[in-house]
């Protein structure tokens, strides 16, 4: 018999229903064993407080068009995995009580960087995890691609494609805020495609004063109106030198919601043009998942059946240059995948006139 528990954890995207779909197909499909399938409740939580499902085929079927995840998830922030929960107990033992309870042969996770810490404990504390990179940011460390990121690009770029007749109509400055944390992936790929005038990223701090001159030079050729792709986690010039803690200092203090309320602000004052913010939020998350993520997180998925079947454990599965890999966790854990300022994708959107703020 071959048991096997599987949970997602952390912000949800799209297809991680179909990821999930694609590692109990390949398992089923190859087996030369019974197999038996724990889905834990709301990431890892569930396998904490032992909240588990024995799922059937039944819960796999139809599950390729389903946005979200069929289990549910939630956050439990690596920085407080070793302090007790409310009732003085150990997370981490009781992760590990349950997967023992359950003899389970193997853990699979569906997350994203922080998952990855924990799971990467959990593989060294002896358990054994394959896992799937999961997220809209693409910020996994490892893998070129994570499901989730290309059908948020969709949606974030549809969401600036919608922008441009408005903006075209009033004259109008539009700030569209573009998910992606503390990485620019997403606002650089939703911007290029969007056709942003100007795209702000974590990873180049802007100066105001040149995002602010670039407009003015596009008012000078007598386009009528800027569309600003800012990254949630753009961060000025300026703020870029204050440590971390003097920056949530600031933010905590500052009257404005988001980085691109400030932007706004700013440009307001200095230009006098009427501009506005639109933050397509948690719309980047939700949803059917396009083809090209049903496709990938299948793939994802039945790799990860792989290398269960062969007994290949403490890997995320990942995808490089073209090929599907399996990446040690130890590697992936606690790694961001940012953006090189110099590299290619930028020196090309630089030479089709696309601003940086730098
Ligand atoms: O990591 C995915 C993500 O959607 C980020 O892009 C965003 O900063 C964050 O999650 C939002 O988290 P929450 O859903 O907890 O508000």
């Amino acid at each position: 018999m071959l048991r096997i528990g599987m949970l997602t954890s952390g912000g949800d995207c799209q297809a991680l229903n179909a990821a999930m779909r694609g590692v109990y197909k390949s398992i089923m499909e190859n087996a030369k064993e019974p197999v038996e399938f724990y889905g834990f409740l709301d990431g890892y939580k569930g396998l904490m407080y032992s909240r588990f499902r024995l799922l059937t085929a039944g819960d796999f079927k139809g599950l390729m068009t389903q946005g979200g995840t069929f289990l549910g998830t939630s956050r439990v922030p690596f920085k407080t995995i070793h302090e007790p929960d409310e009732e003085g107990h150990d997370k981490v033992a009781m992760m590990k009580q349950t997967y023992y309870k359950l003899q389970l042969d193997c853990l699979v996770m569906l997350g994203g960087n922080g998952s990855h810490k924990t799971a990467n404990l959990l593989s060294e504390e002896g358990l054994n995890v394959v896992t799937l990179p999961k997220t809209i940011d693409n910020d996994l460390w490892g893998t070129d691609m994570t499901f989730g990121f290309q059908t948020a690009v969709d949606i974030a770029t549809r969401a600036i494609d919608e922008i441009h007749t408005t903006a075209f109509s009033h004259g109008r400055v539009f700030i569209i805020e573009v998910m992606g944390h503390k990485v620019g992936w997403l606002p650089l790929n939703a911007g290029m495609a969007g056709g942003a005038d100007i795209i702000l990223l974590p990873e180049i701090p802007y100066d105001i004063n040149k995002v602010i001159e670039c407009i003015e030079e596009r008012d000078a050729r007598g386009d009528r109106f800027s569309i600003i792709a800012v990254a949630e986690g753009a961060i000025s010039k300026k703020d870029a030198k204050l440590s971390k803690k003097e920056y949530k200092k600031k933010l905590a203090k500052s009257e404005f919601p988001s980085v691109s309320y400030e932007i706004a602000a700013e440009i307001q004052k200095a230009t006098g043009r009427e501009v506005r913010v639109t933050v397509p939020g948690h719309t980047q998350r939700g949803g059917q998942p396009c083809p090209y993520d049903r496709v990938f997180a299948s793939r994802l998925g039945a790799e990860a059946g792989k290398l269960i079947l062969k007994k290949q454990y403490g890997f995320m599965v990942g995808y490089k240059n073209r090929e599907m890999v399996k990446v040690p966790l130890k590697e992936v854990a606690g790694r961001l995948k940012t953006i090189d300022p110099n590299a290619e994708i930028i020196k090309e959107a630089k030479m089709l006139g696309i601003c940086f703020g730098d």
